[in-house]
């Protein structure tokens, strides 16, 4: 470095003389293999792009701090919520679903809501959404949902046909499809909208007690949201609308913060809920179930790099700690092979020693190699266990209650269980006001856009058994008589 200005040099060091014209015979050429320099440069080129996430590809990402303010240490014995006033660093990324890495932000679609808490005793990631409900209760069915919301393997279009033949056709997916069609269906920005981690969750507390819990983050900015011809006019001029939003409201210091709250079913109201509290498509009532308040969650630096710090991020329901663990909800349990499977394919076996992923805390996985292996790799340490020398030693105080399951292996059908799919679709409808109902029927008409008849008449016919209104209206909104749909 000379005047306090790095000067350019290759990768392994070596000044590079030249970095304007490429080394030819002559000054006609042809170029020569001996230009590495050139050879380096195209060749780093050539490799820079990595692998997208499957869904979720586009997303923004913040750090901030997540500080405890009501004692729940009777339910969890997490460290993060060990005393009041604790604060825990974290990493958050928020995102579309459908679009890909270039796509607009202001979509009608789900938005995620991710978050890596450096706990002390090692990562924590809840990877939520901002609706408290999905559209599938079984996991066999996501990457079918993933491909409708994609493109169509033929036009390379979006397809409102293919994307309104598979929903209606999962009458469980009508709750979270009025959400996304009703008029929270575009948050203004990441920071104007909810959190949930949507799954049933455990708690477990010191005398190794457990309770099943649901997470709810509330925007403390106040719920802002775009009707579709606002989107529309955002995204003419800025794709990057809810980017934007985050980084500046953070660069200018005006850092958004949301409520945690819990809710907390015990294990004996599980057994005798009126429906499977761990269905996905359901929510628990608040009257049931109050929200617990936990504590604050702000964001308040942004990330130097975006693609070493959120597009190498990666976030793992499967990363849980002491004191909170998984239910069996199935929906919960087949995310936890494939966050873990995607991330080795699309950063590597080794991505949790990236930084962003990187445990805050002392870890000692006993994982060797791999590529793209960049730390001492545990350096002489010995690779087995049991070994004479006390290495690697389990650790039994921490593992959980005993969970008492039943039943015959099978491939089980939920509708079996629970064939009510409108009840609260149906509930969530009357909770809308006139305009907000008004809202839901032109956002849907509007999405199914060319979508067959069949598919349409199909749409209806699920909305009339949530509410005859809501179906009546949606009805309207399509132009199709309200004779041709078979109850
Ligand atoms: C991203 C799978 C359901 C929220 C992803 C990724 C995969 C995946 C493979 C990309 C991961 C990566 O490359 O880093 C699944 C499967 C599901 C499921 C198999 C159901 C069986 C859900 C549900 C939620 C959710 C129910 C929310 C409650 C997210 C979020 C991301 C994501 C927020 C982006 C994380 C980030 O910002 O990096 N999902 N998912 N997913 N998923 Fe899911």
């Amino acid at each position: 470095m000379k005047d306090g200005k790095k000067k350019l040099t290759n990768n392994a060091g070596a000044p590079v003389s030249e970095n304007q014209n490429v080394m030819t015979a002559g000054h006609r050429g042809p170029q020569l293999l001996q230009d590495v320099w050139y050879l380096e440069k195209m060749a780093h080129f050539d490799r820079e792009v990595i692998p997208e996430r499957r869904m979720h590809a586009k997303g923004s990402g913040a750090y901030g701090t997540f500080t405890v303010t009501n004692d729940i240490t009777q339910y969890t014995r997490a460290s993060i919520f060990s005393e009041v006033g604790k604060k825990t660093e974290l990493f958050a990324r928020f995102s579309t679903v459908a679009g890909e890495r270039g796509a607009a932000d202001a979509e009608r679609d789900i938005r995620g809501f991710a978050l890596k808490f450096y706990t002390d005793e090692g990562n924590w990631d809840l990877v939520g959404n901002n609706t408290p409900v999905f559209f599938l209760r079984d996991p066999l069915k996501f990457p079918d949902l993933n491909h409708v919301v994609h493109r169509d393997p033929r036009t390379n279009l979006r397809s409102p046909a293919s994307n309104w033949d598979f929903w209606t056709s999962l009458p469980e997916a009508l709750h979270q499809v009025t959400i996304t069609m009703s008029d929270r269906g575009i948050p203004f920005s990441f920071r104007h909208m909810n959190g949930y981690g949507s799954h049933t969750y455990s708690f477990i507390n010191a005398d190794n007690e457990r309770v099943w819990c649901k997470f709810h983050f509330k925007t403390e900015q106040g719920i802002k949201c775009l009707t579709d011809a606002e989107a529309e006019a955002v995204i003419g001029k800025c794709r990057e609308s809810n980017q934007r939003d985050l980084y500046y409201s953070i660069e200018d210091g005006k850092f958004p913060r949301w409520t945690l709250s819990v809710q907390i079913m015990t294990e004996e109201q599980a057994a005798n809920h009126p429906y499977n509290p761990f269905d996905l498509t359901k929510v628990w009532y608040k009257n049931d179930y109050p929200l617990i308040e936990v504590g604050v969650l702000e964001l308040n630096k942004n990330p130097e790099n975006y693609f070493a710090e959120v597009e190498q991020s990666a976030f793992n329901p499967a990363n849980v700690v002491p004191g909170i663990g998984f239910s069996p909800d199935k929906m919960l349990q087949g995310r936890l092979f494939s966050y873990g499977d995607a991330q080795r394919y699309r950063l590597g076996v080794n991505h949790h020693l990236i930084p962003v992923n990187k445990a805050r805390c002392p870890f000692h996985s006993y994982h060797r190699d791999g590529q793209m292996r960049v730390d001492g790799n545990y350096g002489s340490t010995i690779g087995y266990e049991p070994n004479s020398y006390g290495e690697w030693q389990e650790q039994p105080d921490y593992s959980e209650p005993p969970l008492e399951l039943s039943g015959a292996a099978a491939h089980w059908d939920a509708r079996e269980d629970d064939s009510d799919y409108y009840t609260q679709p149906g509930k969530l409808f009357n909770l809308m006001s006139k305009e907000q109902q008004k809202a839901l029927f032109g956002n849907t008409a509007r999405a199914m856009g060319d979508a067959p008849e069949m598919v349409k008449i199909r749409h209806i016919g699920n909305c009339l058994k949530a509410d005859p209104a809501y179906g009546e209206g949606v009805a309207k909104a399509l132009g199709i008589d309200l004779r041709n749909v078979t109850k």
